[in-house]
């Protein structure tokens, strides 16, 4: 080999790995963001979601967060901006946010990991684990576990149900087809949810949200 050949292989060996291991500044988290903005943006998400990402019983059920899929966070706030998940608070929180600081907060709360809030009604826990497991053959549902993971924990945008508040799981499943995949011309994976969604009762609602939410 060339010894000129051999300087261009070093020099952009040295290039690849100045951009693999970037200087990064004293405070800044690994998405550019600078620590104190981090602090800002997540002591606000938490006036809602709860001092830990646990979620929080306000007039309504606000989300956990917490341990929650870093791909699901960002898609649903890009939803939100889009209007295909409707939900007027949302809004205006997710609009100002820009892609690096999307990536720094949902890295932020998938490493939180506190106790599930708890308090739905214990006997439905039962009935809510066959159906995760095995979902509803008479109607179709699929086991939620088949795309949920064996312990809802989730995985990129199968979201985390494990630990998330019953009476949140609930309104969603109930509402889906007026809050999500609002822009038919732009489906997006809220589409995989929708018959699941629509097939199962009430009952079997509540009984799967009882379950899920106390699992952590
Ligand atoms: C003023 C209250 C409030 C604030 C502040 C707030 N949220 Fe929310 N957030 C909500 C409510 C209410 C919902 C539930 C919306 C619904 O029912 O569809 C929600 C839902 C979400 C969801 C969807 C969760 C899921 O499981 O699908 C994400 C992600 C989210 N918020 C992220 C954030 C982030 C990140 C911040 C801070 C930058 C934040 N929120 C600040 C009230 C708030
Ligand atoms: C074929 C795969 C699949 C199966 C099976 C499935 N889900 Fe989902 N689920 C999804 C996807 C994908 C999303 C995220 C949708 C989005 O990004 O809008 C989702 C979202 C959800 C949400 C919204 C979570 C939130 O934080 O707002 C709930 C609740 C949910 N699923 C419950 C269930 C239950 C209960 C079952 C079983 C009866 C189930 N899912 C079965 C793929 C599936």
């Amino acid at each position: 080999m060339r010894l000129r050949s051999l300087i261009t292989i070093f020099a952009l060996a040295a290039i690849t790995a100045t951009f693999a291991a970037p200087n990064r500044t004293e405070g800044e988290t690994a998405s550019g963001i600078s620590a104190q903005a981090l602090k800002a943006k997540t002591d606000y998400c938490k006036t809602c979601h709860g001092l830990n990402g646990q979620g929080f019983r306000g007039s309504f059920p606000m989300p956990r967060l917490a341990g929650q899929q870093p791909e699901y966070i960002a898609n649903q706030l890009q939803a939100f901006i889009e209007r295909r998940r409707t939900n007027p608070v949302m809004f205006n929180v997710a609009h100002v946010l820009d892609p690096p600081m999307v990536k720094a907060l949902s890295e932020y709360f998938r490493d939180l990991n506190p106790k599930p809030l708890g308090g739905a009604p214990r006997e439905l826990v039962t009935d809510g684990k066959k159906i995760y497991e095995e979902g509803v053959s008479s109607t179709n549902v699929p086991p939620c576990a088949s795309c949920h993971g064996p312990e809802a924990k989730g995985t990129d945008a199968f979201p985390r149900l494990a630990g998330q508040l019953h009476d949140y799981i609930s309104r969603k499943l109930s509402d889906w087809d007026r809050e999500r995949g609002q822009k038919k011309d732009q489906p997006d994976n809220s589409a995989i949810m929708q018959p699941i969604a629509h097939d199962l009762t009430a009952a079997q609602i509540k009984a799967v949200a009882a379950y899920v939410s106390q699992l952590e």
